[in-house]
């Protein structure tokens, strides 16, 4: 007994230092000064977790209104908004491309196409099948146009950086948390925590109500209701955009997670009509 006592604090402890250690990690990575990480509970995390369609529309709101001013989204296309699990499919159009919203916002944007009778290229008005355009017409472009620095496309974004949800919120709340003492920004670049070294070249996009949020649309149980919309302050508009920017980012996270639930339960039924039949197989024999 004596000996056994300080084996478990050993191992214990091990955990404790490991654990510790992966928390100061996971907080460290790149973020500046006092700032604190923080971490929203998303409705997408966790075995049953889903987007919240109505925080996603918005987010799209928000993307188009003003991140599109600079990112590009050229992974998405815009019938893509209207498939199942997508934050503007209707169940009464089962073919995105004659849902009402891909269409409209297809239509709001102008897309690069060739003239198929003279081979000029020409901008057209965009339809369901066409993939969100590109904002430059090159890196060169993008870059002159934004101080020399290269805006990322936005599609894998939360994909792309590690706890990348948390992150992007994080990023565009984060502007006004206070300065470290003698941090030196130098012209063209801003301060942000959340950034390697506290420094962005992105000027702080959002502001409070940037944005006017629109009442959704959304479908309670065959029926269509009207959600109020939230206010539009920094913090609802960088939770909006992470819901749409996750959902761009894995379409099919719905998919996967009702699948996975669905082999759980296949697998509990097999176990149990397996246990069932080993009772009865080896009812007459002696063990
Ligand atoms: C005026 C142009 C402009 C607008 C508007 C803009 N950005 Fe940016 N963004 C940039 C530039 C330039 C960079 C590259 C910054 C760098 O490399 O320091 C960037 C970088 C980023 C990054 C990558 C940060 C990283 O980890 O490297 C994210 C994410 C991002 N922007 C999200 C957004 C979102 C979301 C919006 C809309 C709310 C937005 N941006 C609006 C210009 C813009």
């Amino acid at each position: 007994m004596a000996f056994k006592t300080p084996k478990k604090l050993v191992i214990g402890a091990i955990i404790a230092v490991t654990s510790v250690g992966g928390m100061a990690f996971a907080a460290g990575g790149g973020v500046m000064g006092d700032y604190k990480m923080k971490h929203p509970d998303w409705s997408f995390n966790g075995a049953f977790g889903t987007y919240d369609r109505a925080a996603a529309q918005r987010g799209y709101q928000v993307y188009r209104e003003v991140c599109a001013a600079c990112h590009s989204l050229k992974y998405v296309a815009f019938r893509h908004l209207g498939d199942e699990g997508a934050p503007f499919y209707l169940e009464d159009f089962p073919n995105p491309s004659d849902n009402p919203y891909v269409k409209n916002f297809a239509a709001d944007w102008s897309v690069e196409d060739i003239d198929s009778e003279t081979g000029d290229i020409i901008e057209r008005t965009g339809i369901p099948a066409d993939y969100f355009p590109p904002i430059f017409p090159n890196d060169a472009a993008a870059r002159a146009s934004n101080g020399g620095s290269l805006p990322p496309d936005l599609s894998s974004m939360v994909k792309a950086r590690s706890n990348g949800a948390d992150y992007l919120y994080n990023l565009l709340t984060a502007y006004d948390s206070p300065k470290p003492a003698g941090l030196e920004i130098t012209p063209g670049l801003h301060w942000n925590p959340v950034m390697e070294g506290g420094k962005i070249a992105m000027a702080n996009p959002l502001s409070d109500e940037l944005v006017t949020y629109e009442p959704t649309e959304m479908m309670d149980y065959g029926e269509l209701k009207l959600v109020d919309p939230p206010v539009a302050t920094v913090e609802q508009m960088a939770s909006d955009l992470t819901q749409f920017l996750a959902w761009t980012a894995d379409p099919k996270l719905e998919q996967r997670k009702s699948i996975g639930l669905m082999t759980i339960i296949y697998l509990l039924i097999l176990s149990v009509l397996l246990f069932f039949s080993y009772k009865r197989v080896w009812r007459n024999v002696e063990h």
